[in-house]
């Protein structure tokens, strides 16, 4: 399929290059001799060949798109962009985090993925040289645990990603985040099933070891779109998580795709969904938070930035909008947290605010309360 899409890459390089010089010809009937005088006063013909070229490229790009669907999807994965670059994610004390532990699980033949566990910040002189048995026990110590699903692009160790580590351990919660297969260390080819599957086998693999403590489910960006899938299969399953946190959350790909700032350029392209929509429902990404809810039965909460460039605010208003009056909300709460435009927070550093702290335990508190009555 690559290779095919590589092929066809280079045929319209060589096409564009072609029928741009014959455009070019078109509208500067110049012989070739004579072009060395036309270039010393032509700055304009020069700027129009530019725009030419700009503009069948503007024009040929759709069709690309159309004709390599695999494209968009790795825009929207964009696991090949890893920032920052010089991270060793076996050595996460280097970013500052001295009581994680770094492991790695296989949750099917031929997929490895890394996997980071924070512990509460309480705990770290205890962290300092233990080992991954002494990690796996701490589980089942009595703080509730956090299974955190990052976005696309960068890994388990992006700053942001690791500032939120840092918050939330310093609340009291264990952290447990991983990169997906295909991101940072993590082996093996992104596709929406395969994510959700990952984020399936860490829930397993934490819920195996925490006894009672609840277990939250915490997304963000892109990783919102892998909580919901996650969290429709566990509530099928019925072994749904204790809560589930949707920061900067979109409704499905396409509305996403549609406002993202990479599509500004051709969002009044004629037939643009055709050209860059359908090439993604049909690469099998669906994202499909504003379906998932309706098969969602936890508290939920929806954290959003006004400011946010990259997922605008009004696709988390109505996602929310969408599960509250939702019938399988019917037992718990739904709750929608905006953070207002001058606070700056934009895409990724609701952490910053002040106000977190407050707003999980008052949410979580909750949530916390209910799961101990459920045990007695
Ligand atoms: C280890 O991390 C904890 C919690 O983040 C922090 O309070 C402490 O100062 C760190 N210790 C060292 C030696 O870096």
């Amino acid at each position: 399929m690559f290779w095919w899409c590589g092929c066809l890459g280079a045929c319209a390089d060589t096409c564009l290059f072609v029928s741009s010089m014959k455009v070019c010809r078109f509208f500067f009937p110049v012989p070739l001799k004579r072009s060395w005088t036309w270039r010393r006063k032509g700055l304009w013909f020069r700027l129009r060949k530019i725009l030419l070229w700009l503009l069948a490229l503007y024009i040929a790009i759709p069709f690309l798109v159309k004709l390599c669907p695999g494209i968009q999807a790795k825009l929207i994965f964009l696991n090949f962009v890893r920032v920052p670059y010089f991270i060793d994610l076996k050595k996460p004390q280097e970013q500052g985090l001295n009581h994680t532990y770094n492991y790695y699980l296989q949750p099917e033949e031929g997929v490895t993925i890394g996997v980071w566990h924070t512990v509460p910040a309480v705990l770290w002189k205890n962290a300092q040289g233990k080992d991954q048995v002494w990690y796996e026990d701490t589980l089942a110590s009595n703080h509730p645990i956090i299974l955190y699903l990052h976005g696309n692009a960068g890994t388990r160790g992006g700053d942001h990603r690791v500032a939120l580590y840092k918050v939330l351990s310093s609340l009291g919660y264990h952290v447990v985040t991983f990169d997906y297969r295909g991101w940072g260390d993590s082996i093996g080819t992104p596709t929406e099933g395969g994510m959700t599957y990952d984020a399936l086998h860490v829930f397993d693999w934490i819920k195996a070891r925490s006894g009672y403590n609840p277990v939250y489910i915490w997304g963000h960006s892109l990783g919102t779109g892998v909580a919901t899938n996650l969290v429709r299969r566990l509530c099928e399953r019925e072994t749904p998580p204790d809560a589930l946190i949707l920061e900067s959350p979109f409704t499905n790909i396409r509305e996403e795709a549609k406002s993202h700032p990479f599509s500004v350029v051709y969002r009044y392209f004629p037939g643009f969904d055709w050209f860059f929509l359908d090439p993604i429902t049909s690469s099998g990404i669906k994202f499909a938070n504003d379906e998932n809810v309706k098969y969602i039965s936890c508290s939920l909460l929806i954290l959003h930035a006004e400011d946010d460039p990259i997922v605008p605010f009004h696709l988390g208003r109505k996602l929310y909008n969408i599960a509250a009056p939702s019938q399988s909300f019917r037992d718990f709460k739904v709750q929608f947290i905006p953070f207002h435009r001058d606070l700056g927070y934009r895409h990724k550093y609701i952490y910053k605010s002040p106000e977190l702290p407050r707003i999980l335990r008052e949410f979580l508190g909750k949530s916390e309360h209910e799961h101990h009555e459920l045990r007695h």
